[in-house]
């Protein structure tokens, strides 16, 4: 197996363990961990180590934080690594029969299967909706009007999942489906009870998102119901993901798979680019003169008109902005992984037990690889920067065959919102700067990020 050489705070000697956070040299972390996350990843993060080990409910685990390791794990040897035991464990019980947690050959058939859903041709297909969507947004406020601006953000990128996977009327999917994913959210973020209690337990957040759960596989055997009643004319006019899904055999796509592949794209395409959004906004919004710089470009491309994924080309502000969006507030925050068999990582031997935390959050702002790395400066995407920069220092959409597939989607989504609000409206921050984070199932605010917009 290939194993790095990268740099370390010392020579490392077969044997050796690497650094741990707190001066005991084997210390249990716990609940340092689960009080705030945050507060660890960023200590961690100060150790300037590129393999630092800690220890969370008897669990060893390491921190991964070098491009070279990172690449590693997620790209030339990733037949060595499985998602892992804890996330089997947070969310098998929801989505472990779809794209996100399954293995092997199953993940690889599910992937090969669903992979046409993400075309490019496919997607592009979807802009119109999402232009449209990000309109009526606009539509909905007015001159001067404040607000906090992730609920809007969430209801937006709902109503284009809605649209573009099961092409059904929007008050009916929102009405399945946002009370789902709200009581997902409760249920599992890591800092409250919840998250520990198995879900027969019949706590209130437990009967919530078993209540939510019924209902949202109701409407989507009422849904699956309708389709099979149409003709084989109008089920080829569809565009949605849902009949791509149908129209597997059955042996590919059980009934409870599909279940599972719907809501694992709902989780994971809702609250990550709604996330983006608010944190796009968050940030133009303090900087006033790169968000006068992105103005110009969309007046001197589009001239007041909606844009379409054509348009997109013709942006590359617009693009350096969501790149640099996605490099400070990446909100998947790590990515985690568990080695099938003992491995080598930086020189430290890893045996298969462990659980591997490859950070997103602290990789995107290693100032070996990012000057300022905390500022927001959307010029730094230069050609010659992404030349120079290590592949794995920047991976907002993880890497290697288990990359996000929804990345295109998610980009020209966020693409699509951003060139159309902000053809309309000048976005100003109230909320202050250091925005209060934290790692929940994403990276979340802890409190409203309130913005106020003026027409343009
Ligand atoms: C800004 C928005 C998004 C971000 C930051 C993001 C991030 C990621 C990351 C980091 C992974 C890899 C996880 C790992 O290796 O363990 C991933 C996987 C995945 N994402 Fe996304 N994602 C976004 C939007 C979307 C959207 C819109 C969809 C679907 C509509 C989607 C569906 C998926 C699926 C199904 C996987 C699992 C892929 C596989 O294992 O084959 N994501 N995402």
């Amino acid at each position: 197996m290939a194993t790095q050489q990268v740099d370390h705070p010392g020579p490392v000697t077969p044997g050796d363990d690497p650094p741990r956070p707190g001066r005991i040299p084997v210390v249990d972390n716990t609940l340092s961990m689960l009080r705030d996350p945050l507060a660890f990843y960023d200590r961690v993060g100060a150790m300037d180590a590129d393999v630092v080990g800690y220890n969370v409910a008897g669990t060893t685990g390491y921190f991964v934080t070098h491009p070279d390791l990172v690449e590693q794990i997620l790209v030339t040897d990733e037949g060595s690594y499985e998602k892992g035991a804890l996330l089997q464990q947070t969310l098998g019980e929801y989505i472990g029969e779809g794209l996100f947690l399954l293995e092997g050959e199953e993940w690889k058939e599910q992937r090969t299967a669903l992979q046409p859903a993400f075309y490019r041709e496919k997607i592009a297909a979807y802009g119109e909706t999402m232009t449209g969507f990000a309109a009526a947004t606009g539509d909905g406020w007015s001159d001067g009007e404040r607000f906090d601006v992730l609920p809007e953000m969430r209801e937006y990128t709902l109503r284009v999942l809605g649209k573009t996977l099961l092409d059904v009327d929007i008050d009916r999917t929102a009405g399945a489906l946002e009370p789902l994913l709200s009581a997902l959210r409760e249920r599992l973020d890591p800092r409250s009870l919840s998250a520990y209690v198995p879900l027969a337990v019949p706590t209130p957040t437990n009967r919530r998102v078993r209540t939510a759960r019924a209902n949202f596989e109701a409407t989507l055997d009422d849904i699956i119901a309708e389709r099979q009643a149409e003709s084989a004319a109008e089920r080829e006019a569809r565009d949605d993901v849902l009949s791509l899904l149908l129209s597997l055999d059955e042996a590919t796509m059980t009934r409870e798979r599909l279940g599972h592949q719907l809501l694992t794209f709902l989780v994971a395409g809702h609250d990550t680019t709604a996330l983006t959004l608010t944190y796009a906004w968050f940030l133009l919004g303090h900087h006033p003169e790169r968000q006068q710089k992105l103005h110009d470009e969309l007046d001197s491309v589009l001239g007041g008109a909606d844009p379409t994924p054509e348009d997109l080309f013709e942006l590359p502000y617009l693009d350096d902005v969501l790149t640099e969006t996605l490099r400070l507030y990446p909100p998947a925050f790590t990515t985690f992984r568990q080695p099938t068999e003992p491995v080598t990582l930086g020189g430290y031997d890893v045996s298969p037990e462990a659980q591997l935390t490859i950070p997103q959050w602290l990789v995107h702002r290693d100032e070996r690889w990012f000057d300022d790395p905390d500022a927001f400066r959307p010029e730094r995407w230069t050609d010659e920067f992404e030349a120079q920069l290590p592949d794995y220092a920047y991976y907002p959409f993880g890497g290697g065959p288990r990359h996000c597939i929804g990345m295109r989607f998610a980009r020209m989504e966020a693409k699509l919102a951003i060139a159309t609000l902000a053809q309309r409206y000048r976005f100003e921050t109230v909320t202050e700067p250091p925005l209060n984070l934290a790692m929940r199932i994403t990276l979340s605010p802890t409190e409203p990020v309130d913005v106020r917009v003026h027409e343009r």
